[in-house]
């Protein structure tokens, strides 16, 4: 069974940047396949990975409803739905990349998205790690996917209100019953703040701190010139954090 890690967060904290760190890291100990998973409907994640996107399970849908009726003889509906499933990833060395896209559109298709969902939940067994980048708020865990999550790493930044956010997030994924085996908190792009402090502003908040990563110039100019953050070094200061992340808690 799939190891599965969320990654949730306000918006701008850094959630894509962890997950493509966290997928880097696990490529990097050559625990692959990666189910890299885009469940912002802001898709994003690729860019970070550094590669291309033409396609969505949300796309999917609509053809689905469009095409039903005139199925090839002989094609199931799960069997077409599989197949576009299939089409939509896109491969890479050592990862494949999920782009979830806007699942909702006019109305309510349920049956539609619950086939959706079946069928993302069993692709997904057939790699032993899944990275999900979400977008921000917790809600959406629970509508795209019904597997269990083995790890969520909350992203925030060092400042109180930004853990407020984190902590009511954390909360929500508690109140919305979604099986969580363990959750930590990430606070992101920490600058010159000493580790006293941060101790003393994480202290009572009821998550684990499970890490901080430091402000990162290369991680920075890697975004900016658009390359995928696969390629940061390791003496980045975020994929050192990101490493002490992976040696804690997989
Ligand atoms: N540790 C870091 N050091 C320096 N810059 C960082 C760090 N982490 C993230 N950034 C930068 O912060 C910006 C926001 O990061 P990112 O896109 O990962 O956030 P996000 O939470 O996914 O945002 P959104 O909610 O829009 O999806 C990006 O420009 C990214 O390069
Ligand atoms: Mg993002």
């Amino acid at each position: 069974m799939a190891f599965s890690i969320a990654v949730a967060g306000k918006g701008g904290v850094g959630k894509t940047s962890v997950s493509a760190l966290m997928i880097r890291e696990l490529l990097r100990r050559g625990k692959k396949p990666v189910l890299a998973v885009d469940a912002d409907a802001n898709v994003n994640l690729n860019e970070a990975l550094g590669v291309e996107v033409d396609g969505s399970v949300g796309s999917i849908r609509e053809a689905m409803l469009d095409e039903i009726k005139t199925l090839p003889p002989g094609m199931s509906k799960e069997a077409f739905v599989q197949l576009k499933i299939e089409e939509s990833l896109v491969e890479s060395e050592g990862f494949d990349l999920l782009v979830m896209g806007r699942p909702e559109g006019p109305g309510c298709y349920c049956y539609a998205n619950n086939i959706l969902r079946r069928y993302v939940d069993a692709l997904s067994k057939s790699y032993p790690f899944i990275v999900i980048d979400n977008e921000a708020g917790m809600e959406h865990l629970s509508r795209r996917t019904t597997q269990n999550i083995d790890l969520v790493l909350i992203v925030s930044d060092a400042t109180p209100v930004g853990l407020k956010t984190a902590e009511r997030i954390w909360r929500l994924a508690r109140d919305l019953k979604l099986d969580i085996k363990e959750s930590a908190l990430v606070l992101n792009r920490v600058n010159g703040i000493p580790r006293e402090k941060i101790d003393e502003m994480v202290e009572g908040l009821g998550i684990e701190l499970g890490a901080v990563l430091p402000l990162d110039q290369n991680l920075i100019e890697y975004s900016y010139s658009g390359k995928s953050l696969l390629n940061l070094t390791s003496d980045s200061l975020a994929t050192k954090a990101v490493a002490d992340l992976v040696d804690r808690y997989i």
